[in-house]
């Protein structure tokens, strides 16, 4: 019988943090173009794993560490360690899940599960594979709407993607989900992409479609004053240059490093990111919620007030 060692998790010395992220998995099915998880600064690499039961206890003490309340859970794909997932979710008082929705939805009553497509189908599968699109559009067709799990579609709006944010409402419109959330691509210092904005002002036109959008489409999740803070005139004061405004700063993100070991990266976005050029509307809408002095966001998941 071979046991399993239980190590003890990384020290990441005793600050609360009542929000976090875990990569499950640095597993992934796809090979998203964007994707900042598998950048050459960010610890990724697949052959560095944790266990079940490990994961599990070092999510348990790190909780209690650091007063973890909101748990996100994301990879690579989370739904390769599915189990898992839906063990770990009852460790905190708010999990929420973020998948590419190929392996299905999974039903989570009570909780988020946001899925994400990058637009209709010709600019989703260009950017996320080809077949993509049907397949999750199979998946959340095949759901049950009543079982009390909420359920985004989440697009992440790159330069590429930006002329068909219309469209992909349109597309969605009659799914079974409870709105469409967008957010704009973060891109590294030495961004080389192509799908990130070079001049913020060229964003800035983007920003406004998704604040008319919101307007006339209810499916919409978005908070029209944290997109506003967004605009190229103010978005450092949410930013700052170096991350010194964010509000996400102080999520602890969980990536497994070296010898399946959590490693905390500069922030979820993992490490090297150019926050002047950042687009994570979470970032934002904490931002809007600082300056109106409201409560402070729990979870950074909250899209529409
Ligand atoms: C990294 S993925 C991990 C979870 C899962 N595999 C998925 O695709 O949803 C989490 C979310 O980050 C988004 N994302 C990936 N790269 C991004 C980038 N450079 N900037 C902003 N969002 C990004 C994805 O589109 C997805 O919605
Ligand atoms: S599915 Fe998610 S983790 Fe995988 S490559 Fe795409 S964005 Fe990255
Ligand atoms: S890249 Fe965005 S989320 Fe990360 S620290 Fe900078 S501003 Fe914050």
């Amino acid at each position: 019988m071979s046991l399993i060692t239980i190590e003890e998790p990384t020290d990441f010395g005793t600050a609360e943090h009542p929000a976090a992220l875990v990569i499950m998995t640095n597993a992934c099915n796809l090979t998203c173009r964007h994707c900042f998880v598998y950048r050459t600064d960010t610890p990724s690499e697949p052959r560095d794993k944790m266990n079940d039961a490990t994961m599990l206890y070092q999510l348990k003490v790190l909780r209690d560490r650091h007063k973890i309340r909101s748990m996100l859970f994301m990879g690579g794909e989370p739904m390769i360690r599915r189990d898992l997932v839906l063990k770990a979710m009852q460790l905190f008082e708010q999990s929420s899940i973020v998948t590419n929705g190929t392996y299905g939805i999974p039903s989570v009553p009570g909780h988020l599960v946001t899925v994400s497509l990058d637009g209709p189908e010709f600019n989703n599968d260009a950017l996320r594979g080809e077949g993509v699109f049907q397949k999750v559009k199979e998946a959340v067709f095949e759901r049950d709407p009543t079982d009390g799990t909420t359920v985004i579609l989440q697009m992440t709006i790159t330069r590429e993607n930006q002329r068909v944010l219309e469209e992909f409402v349109k597309a969605v419109a009659d799914w079974p989900v409870n709105g469409v959330a967008f957010t704009f691509y973060v891109p590294d210092k030495n961004d080389a992409t192509g799908l990130g904005w070079d001049d913020l002002r060229d964003r800035d036109r983007v920003v406004q479609k998704v604040i008319a959008l919101k307007r006339t489409y209810p499916i919409i999740k978005a908070n029209i004053g944290a997109l506003e803070m967004m605009l190229s005139d103010v978005s450092l004061e949410a930013t700052g240059v170096s991350g010194e405004n964010c509000r996400l700063k102080s999520t602890l993100p969980l990536y497994v490093g070296a010898g399946g070991q959590f490693e905390r990266t500069f922030c979820c976005y993992g490490n090297n990111v150019d926050c002047t050029r950042c687009g994570a509307y979470a970032v934002f809408n904490g931002a809007y919620h600082r300056k109106h002095n409201r409560q402070p966001l729990f979870n950074g998941m909250r899209l529409d007030g």
